[in-house]
């Protein structure tokens, strides 16, 4: 058996779009996707709107069919499991989703939406059942007197926490947690990463945590994995990925992100990517980032970007990365700027772009005189807290 609990390979799927005389396109949301996850690790996925993160997220719990891959949970070949061992499978698998107002039946009660998996899989009933939901509720910081009410009834994040008590019912070993706080206010957002950390801690999950939003997949992950048009194109240790970002596309979705500190905040330039985002029913030739490449034009637009699709490659950096150039990104001014930390050793520069001539000169040194990094934002694994402006989990 695996000693990850979560292996993905080559995970890929299209969707059939258009139709009527035209013949029907295919888009593809997730190309070729390789991920590992370990037990009670976090996991955070980034990237644009219709990236393809919950294609990806649905895929692994099999709520959609793949056109091609492996998944094991548990060492158990996912895709192979007929359906009655799959609904066994998803007990240990849950999701909790981005939409708490949309995700839970608004004709049943609170107590029927988290004791429905229990029922469902035969695990509790009467009396039991009910001491079960009312443990459940007091997990997530409801009260089980609020079992008897409706979801309408309740804020957002009172909702969000029904939708985790939902989905910690039958005691899953991996949540995928689906933009779970995008819905929320900022305030509400910390009492539910708070939350989904404590009960990280208590019953040793393991999540797939999917944001837009990288400051807030920086407060759970371990490691975390940027996606661009269906493809991964970095994994990283966490801090790694916020200290030395190695892609071009994470380098400028870092750019977008704050750094609390006033003086290096003030010396920070956005990086705009130019041009739209292309459409993945036609995604560029090569790599999938050329038409947008900040680092490709620096380049001189070599041809490679144009002809060669990058896979994920590992960096002596522990990084993967898939850009042909990536060791050009580490300490060039973009990089530097964006983390607001000094120069430092950098990697070898690839052989073929330093032969060739077309490295145009950055200013490496440029910023070297800068202060330390102050990005003050604590990490996961030290599992610190979030700041939280309000004092208690009332969420109303
Ligand atoms: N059932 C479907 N049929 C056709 N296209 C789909 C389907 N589901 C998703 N797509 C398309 O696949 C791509 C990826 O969608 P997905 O919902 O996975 O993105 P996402 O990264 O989760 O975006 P968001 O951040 O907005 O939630 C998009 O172009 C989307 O329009
Ligand atoms: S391979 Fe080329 S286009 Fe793609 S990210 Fe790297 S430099 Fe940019
Ligand atoms: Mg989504």
């Amino acid at each position: 058996m695996s000693a990850e609990l979560l292996r993905v390979r080559g995970l890929s799927k299209s969707f059939a779009v258009g139709g009527g005389i035209r013949r029907r396109a295919r888009l593809q949301a997730v190309a070729e996707v390789d991920l590992d996850l370990a037990p009670g690790e976090t996991l955070g996925l980034v990237g644009e709107s219709g990236c393809g993160k919950s294609t990806l997220a649905r895929l692994i719990l099999r709520l959609i069919e793949p056109d091609a891959g492996e998944i094991l949970f548990e060492g158990q070949d996912v895709r192979a499991l007929p359906r009655a061992e799959l609904r066994a499978l998803r007990r240990r698998m849950q999701i909790v989703f981005q939409d708490p107002f949309a995700s839970l039946n608004p004709r049943m009660t609170v107590a029927e939406i988290v004791g429905e998996g229990l029922r469902v899989h035969r695990l509790a009933s009467g009396a039991e059942l009910d001491k079960r939901v009312a443990e459940l509720l007091e997990t997530v910081g409801l009260s089980p007197d609020q079992a008897a009410r409706y979801p309408h009834e309740f804020s957002g994040g009172q909702r969000q926490r029904i939708g985790i008590a939902r989905a910690l019912a039958l005691e899953p070993r991996l949540v995928v947690a689906d933009e779970p706080v995008s819905s929320l206010d900022v305030s509400i957002q910390a009492q539910i990463l708070n939350l989904l950390l404590e009960l990280q801690q208590r019953f040793g999950l393991a999540y797939l945590f999917i944001s837009h939003d990288l400051r807030v997949v920086r407060h759970l992950s371990r490691r975390v994995a940027v996606m661009y048009l269906g493809r991964i194109v970095e994994i990283a240790q966490s801090h790694d990925l916020y200290d030395r970002p190695l892609h071009p596309y994470s380098v400028a979705l870092l750019s977008a992100v704050p750094i609390p500190d006033p003086v290096i905040e003030s010396r920070r330039r956005r990086i705009i990517l130019t041009g739209d985002v292309p459409s993945p029913v036609a995604p560029p030739s090569g790599c999938r980032f050329h038409t947008r490449c900040w680092l490709r034009e620096r380049l001189g637009n070599p041809d490679r970007c144009v002809s060669e699709d990058p896979s994920l490659r590992a960096l002596e950096t522990g990084h993967e990365v898939a850009c042909h150039f990536a060791e050009e990104v580490d300490d060039s001014a973009e990089q530097l700027q964006v983390t607001g930390r000094p120069a430092r050793h950098r990697l070898p520069a690839a052989s073929d772009v330093l032969a060739s001539g077309a490295l145009a000169s950055d200013a490496t040194s440029a910023t070297a005189d800068e202060p330390a990094k102050a990005d003050g934002v604590s990490t996961p694994d030290g599992a610190a807290p979030i700041a939280d402006p309000t004092p208690a989990a009332g969420d109303a």
